[in-house]
């Protein structure tokens, strides 16, 4: 059977940081362009208080139209479905182009398919492409996540789901402890089928600001979950996450070896360095030079 999915890993954009910025901070716009994350997500929604709503979405298109963002990729954090602020939020923002919008609390594929019907209609209306818009979404209700397989089933412009720890504990009366283990079967269910549907999965927040070595560790247990980048809130974070969501020198070296050796014996199994490796190590070896390619860490054709 010929797996037609999307491999997350080539593809797609690289975003192994997603920072947010309050939608209402002007200045934290301004930083954000001068920051190392991927991805930028200009926020109209948890940062930014109900009486501010408004002036927010003028203060994020003008952050459009007047900042240069250079590479790094500009999404808007739409206000939930559910609020009714998502169509105006739209129409204020899609006029400044960004490169896609995050749907947070998606708690079913009707839901996303009824926001993506707002930004197709508006989109179509002033003549942007649509396959230029891509779209992310947060599952962070009980829902959500029992429906991940039929939102992820959605296919383009979703591009990747996001884990949204802190408002999942909330809709489901959970207790947050720094181990996260009470978010463990979520957290895991968001990475795998994110690539039973070759979508890129984005780990939770790290609220704190003070722990870099605790932050380290979380963003390497999310990439062990097959998580492929994360949420970022302060500065102080991003590099500790690039860093984290970048392979290795020695993981490169290390897949290089098996990748060059699995070239020298196409049958099957064989032994290297006192180690078995089948397709699956291969696979693996080649998923890490994807994202070695993808971070800029191995420019030639290997
Ligand atoms: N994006 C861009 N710049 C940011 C930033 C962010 N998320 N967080 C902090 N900065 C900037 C500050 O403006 C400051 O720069 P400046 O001195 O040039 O003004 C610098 O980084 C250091 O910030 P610091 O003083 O340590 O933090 P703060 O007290 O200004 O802000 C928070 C702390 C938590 C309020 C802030 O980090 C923040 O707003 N984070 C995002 C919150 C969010 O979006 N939550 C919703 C998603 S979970
Ligand atoms: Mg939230």
């Amino acid at each position: 059977m010929v797996d037609e999915r999307r491999q997350p890993h080539t593809d797609a954009v690289l975003r192994r940081s997603l920072l947010f910025v309050p939608g209402d901070s002007r200045r934290k716009l301004e930083k954000a362009t001068t920051l190392p994350a991927d991805s930028i997500a200009l926020d109209l929604e948890d940062a930014v208080a109900p009486e501010h709503k408004v002036t927010a979405r003028q203060t994020v298109r003008e952050a459009l139209q007047t900042l240069h963002f250079g590479k790094r990729e500009r999404l808007v954090r739409l206000n939930a479905w559910r609020t009714g602020l998502l169509a105006e939020d739209v129409r204020e923002t899609l006029p400044a182009r960004p490169d896609g919008y995050i749907i947070p609390k998606v708690s079913s594929a009707d839901e996303l398919a009824a926001a993506w019907g707002v930004i197709r209609e508006y989109a179509q209306g002033v003549g942007i492409d649509l396959s230029e818009i891509a779209v992310l979404v947060l599952i962070e209700t009980a829902r959500g996540v029992l429906n991940l397989p039929a939102i992820a089933a959605f296919g383009s412009p979703l591009q990747a789901l996001i884990f949204g720890a802190d408002d999942l504990a909330a809709d489901v009366g959970m207790i947050r402890t720094p181990s996260n283990l009470e978010v463990l079967y979520p957290r895991a269910a968001v990475a795998l089928t994110a690539a039973a549907y070759g979508l890129q999965a984005i780990d939770l927040v790290f609220p704190r600001l003070d722990d870099p070595e605790a932050l380290a560790a979380e963003c390497q247990f999310g990439r062990q979950l097959g998580y492929t980048g994360k949420m970022v809130i302060h500065p102080s974070q991003i590099e500790i996450v690039n860093r984290a969501f970048s392979p290795s020198d020695e993981e490169i070296a290390q897949a290089l070896r098996i990748v060059q050796a699995a070239a020298a014996h196409p049958a099957g199994a064989f032994a290297l360095d006192g180690r078995m490796v089948d397709e699956p190590i291969v696979k693996q070896a080649q998923g890490v030079l994807a994202r070695a390619r993808a971070a800029g860490l191995l420019t030639e054709s290997a």
